[in-house]
């Protein structure tokens, strides 16, 4: 069988680390990235890292000719893990059409030239904010979807359902990966996350402001249901989730699934709360934060942690990282960044 995996968004933070694993595997990683969000320094950076510069393209998954074109120049794809989406929720409420024809648009599109070209294994990003509030924790694959609480999060549960009615209907087979929360950088130090602009997320905000790239970290909210009234998430390492694609596309490949279209929850199954996250990164980093408690964010949920059985025992996959590991290694990141790792 082909050694081609199409990666899309394959520049960004998490296909950039699934890019190496890839490689590590023997694999050929094809990547189409339209560098909405990412910078095409990181294929160097990969190249560091694994000895091979990965095949690039710089095209956008709504502009369909290109898309098609991209099909016809590269045959014998065994799979197309598919990370590229926008994935900023606040922005997503701000600006809902561009980020459903974004993420919409360009799975259709992807999908369409799979079926023209017979590629039938698809590893689909999805999240846990499927889950909303989940009423049940830790929160299983069988957990009701929920309405989604911005059109991000609705671009998922759209896609999700996209994926799994033309899995019915079709040779399509997929896996949809629940991601929770991805943090952390590749042990080298040589890729990370690369956020644009001032962060959302809290793990880029706590380095940024440990640099002294931002003057405070603002903890949304004190008085949650939570034993330190901080909300609770499951952190997991970026190096763990992007093995877990590995080894879905593998079990595409071998007819391993057991249904046309499977769902799996990639987490550590912990939960830390946000002060904990912070003790965390203190204690490994050796700085101390500067961070203050303010008013709740709009939309967060008070605490969402995964039920990984099912990755477990169907995967054969957990996630080896912990919390130490994944603050460490974004600060190394961070640093490496300020250092001009980039320039
Ligand atoms: P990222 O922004 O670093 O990577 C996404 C990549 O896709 C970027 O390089 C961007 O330039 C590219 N892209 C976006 N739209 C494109 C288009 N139309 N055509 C071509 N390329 C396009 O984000 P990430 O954190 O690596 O996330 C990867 C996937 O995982 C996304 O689908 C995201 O929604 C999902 N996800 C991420 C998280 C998280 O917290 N990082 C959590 C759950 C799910
Ligand atoms: N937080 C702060 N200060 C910050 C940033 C975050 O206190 O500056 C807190 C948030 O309130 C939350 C926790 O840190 O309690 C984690 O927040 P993140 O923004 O890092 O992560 P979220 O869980 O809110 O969001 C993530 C993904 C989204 C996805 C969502 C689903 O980034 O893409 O999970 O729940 F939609």
């Amino acid at each position: 069988m082909t050694k081609k995996v199409l990666v899309t968004g394959g520049s960004g933070y998490i296909g950039s680390h699934t890019v190496i694993e890839l490689q590590k595997s023997g694999y050929e990683p094809l990547i189409i990235d339209n560098l909405s969000n990412s910078d095409e320094r990181m294929l160097g950076l990969i190249a560091r890292i694994s000895g091979q510069k990965p095949l690039f393209e710089r095209i956008d998954l709504c502009d369909r000719k290109g898309l098609m074109d991209f099909f016809s120049r590269h045959r014998d794809i065994a799979g197309i893990i598919h990370f590229a989406a926008l994935k900023a929720v606040g922005e997503s409420v701000a600006e809902p059409v561009r980020y459903y024809h974004n993420n919409i648009t360009g799975l259709l599109y992807l999908l369409e030239a799979m079926q023209e070209h017979d590629i039938n294994r698809l590893v689909f990003s999805s999240s846990c904010t499927v889950y909303g509030q989940p009423e049940q924790l830790p929160v299983t694959e069988d957990a009701p979807v929920q309405q989604a609480v911005s059109p991000y999060g609705n671009t998922k549960q759209i896609a999700e359902e996209i994926i799994h009615d033309s899995s019915q209907q079709s040779k399509l087979r997929a896996i949809s990966l629940r991601y929770f929360n991805p943090i952390g950088a590749h042990e080298s130090g040589l890729i990370g996350e690369l956020p644009l602009g001032v962060p959302n997320n809290l793990i880029p905000y706590i380095t940024q402001t440990a640099i002294g790239k931002r003057k405070e970290l603002r903890v949304w909210g004190k008085d949650y249901n939570t034993p330190d009234g901080t909300c609770i998430r499951d952190y997991i390492h970026v190096s763990d989730l992007a093995q877990a694609h590995l080894i879905a596309l593998e079990r595409l490949m071998k007819g391993e699934n057991e249904k046309p279209h499977e769902y799996f929850n990639l987490g550590t199954g912990e939960g830390y709360s946000v002060l904990e996250a912070i003790q965390a990164f203190e204690k490994v980093s050796g700085v101390k934060l500067n961070w203050a408690f303010y008013d709740r964010r709009p939309g967060d949920v008070e605490k969402v942690y995964a039920d990984t059985t099912l990755a477990n025992l169907k995967l054969g996959w957990k996630a080896e990282k912990g919390l130490d590991e994944m603050m460490a290694s974004a600060w190394k990141w961070e640093k490496n960044l300020a250092a001009g790792i980039l320039d």
